[in-house]
C-alpha cells in the first residue's frame, strides 16, 4: 500500500504501534506510520464493527481516529509521531465516548 522511500540521514523516533516498537522518521503523521506498516485499518465502527482506514488524509473525514497515548478519537492523519508515542487501533466509539451517549 504505502512504502516509505529509503533515507539514511533523517532523524527517527521510536513509537509503539499495537504493542510493537518500531522506528519511524520524525515528522511523519501517525496515519502515514500505520499505513507504512501495512496495517489495513485504524479503527472499527461503533455499530457494525466494520473496519475503517484513513481516507482524506487531511483531517476532515475522521475515518482515521485511533487511540494515541491512551486518548481515543485522535485523528491519526493530523497527529505527528513523537518519541515513545503509544498508538492503538480504536475499537468502536473509543473510551472517551463510552457513557456519554445522549
Ligand atoms: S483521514 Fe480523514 S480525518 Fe484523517
Amino acid at each position: 500500500m504505502f512504502k516509505q522511500l529509503p533515507a539514511t540521514d533523517l532523524e527517527t523516533v521510536r513509537v509503539i504501534v499495537n504493542g510493537q516498537s518500531i522506528s519511524v522518521t520524525k515528522g511523519m503523521t501517525v496515519a502515514a506510520t500505520v499505513l507504512s506498516q501495512q496495517q489495513k485499518y485504524t479503527r472499527t465502527t461503533a455499530i457494525s464493527g466494520s473496519k475503517r482506514a484513513p481516507f482524506c488524509m487531511m483531517g476532515v473525514c475522521y475515518d482515521c481516529v485511533m487511540v494515541i497515548n491512551g486518548k481515543a478519537n485522535q485523528r491519526a492523519c493530523a497527529t505527528y509521531v513523537e518519541e515513545g508515542m503509544q498508538i492503538e487501533i480504536q475499537q468502536g466509539a473509543g473510551s472517551d465516548l463510552v457513557g456519554n451517549e445522549l
